[in-house]
This record gives C-alpha cells, structure tokens and sequence, in this order.
C-alpha cells in the first residue's frame, strides 16, 4: 500500500517518478564525456523526496558517478537538497522552487560541500532543473579541483513511468 503524498510536498508532485536519459559533461581539467542515467525520486508519505542517481558511460555502459539523497520543502517556494555521493562528497544546497501542477523549475546553490581527506576539492555546486511534463532538464556547474564555478553537465531525462 502506497502511502499518501505529504501535503507539504504536494506542490512538488511533478518531480515524482523514474526519470532515464543522457547527458554530457566536460570541465577543464577532464576529456569532455558523454553518460546514461536513471533518476529516481520517490517519498513515503513524510514531507520529503527520497532522490536516487546513477549514471553510466554512454561509450563502455560502466558505472560512473553516483548520488543519492533527499530533497526538503521549505514553504512552496524554498528548497533544501541533501546529497551523499560515493566519492567523499556531501553537498547541501538551498534555492527556489517555481512549481505547477505539470512542471517546475528548480535553482539551487550549495551552502556546504563537505569532502573527506582523499576525495577531490569540490568548494562550490550549483544545480538547475526544468520539469516540463514528463522531461526533466538539468544543468550542474562546479568549483572544483582550484577552478571557479563552471560548467560540469547537462542532461535530458524522459519520465520513464508513473508516479512512484
Ligand atoms: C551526472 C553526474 C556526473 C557525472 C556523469 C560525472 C562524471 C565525471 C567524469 C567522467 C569525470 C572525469 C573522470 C573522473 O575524475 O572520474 C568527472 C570528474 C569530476 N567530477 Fe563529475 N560527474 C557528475 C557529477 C558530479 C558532481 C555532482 C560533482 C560535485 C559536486 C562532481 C565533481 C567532479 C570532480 C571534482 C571531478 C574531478 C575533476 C578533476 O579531477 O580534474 N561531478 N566527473
């Protein structure tokens, strides 16, 4: 049994679902790359999305990053994100959410990344996401690794099912 959504996240019914697609990506110190992703944003009828990533490279179907975390309403225009990835990085970031019932647009900025002593130095991530029916658009820039914030990725998502 399903539980019902949380009215406190309600408005944000349009980010729910499995979401697959392709991106690309590219930052100075890299070769450019292109990858496949699932995307997973689901709830438990509490007031906040559980958020599941994982991508593969489009060119040997290998797994590369990865992340998962939680996304957190603060009224009907505020958001928090709160997301662990596998290379030592934590990343909570805060914005603005523009929502309706078909779509939304999501901007968020990081107020902490958090890295262990061997991951790479991230100091800085902003985010960007357009839900427009059943496409999911995003965009990632990045400071990292003694570069200023910049372009990291693109990607186009499809919703791949229902609501989850
Ligand atoms: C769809 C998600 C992402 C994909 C497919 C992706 C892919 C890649 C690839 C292929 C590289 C180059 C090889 C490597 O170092 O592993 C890379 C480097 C890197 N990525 Fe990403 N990445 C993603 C998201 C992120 C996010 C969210 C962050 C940080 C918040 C991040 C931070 C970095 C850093 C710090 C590097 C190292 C750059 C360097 O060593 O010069 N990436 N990424």
């Amino acid at each position: 049994m399903s539980p019902a959504l949380h009215p406190d996240i309600s408005h944000l019914a349009f980010m729910l679902g499995t979401w697959k697609g392709s991106g690309s990506g590219e930052y100075p110190t890299i070769d450019s790359f292109d990858y496949n992703e699932e995307l997973i944003i689901g709830h438990v009828g509490k007031p906040f999305l559980s958020y599941q990533q994982k991508t593969k490279d489009a060119a040997t179907g290998m797994p590369l990053h990865a992340e998962t975390g939680y996304i957190r309403p603060v009224g009907r225009e505020a958001i928090e994100f709160v997301i662990v990835q596998p290379s030592g990085i934590i990343e909570i970031d805060e914005g603005s959410v523009e929502g309706h019932d078909e779509g939304g647009r999501i901007v968020v900025e990081s107020t902490l990344v958090a890295t262990t002593a061997t991951a790479k130095d991230v100091s800085g991530v902003r985010r960007r996401l357009e839900f427009e029916a059943d496409e999911l658009r995003y965009e990632l820039d990045m400071a990292a690794v003694g570069q200023p914030m910049q372009f990291h990725l693109r990607a186009t998502l499809a919703r791949a099912d229902g609501e989850s």
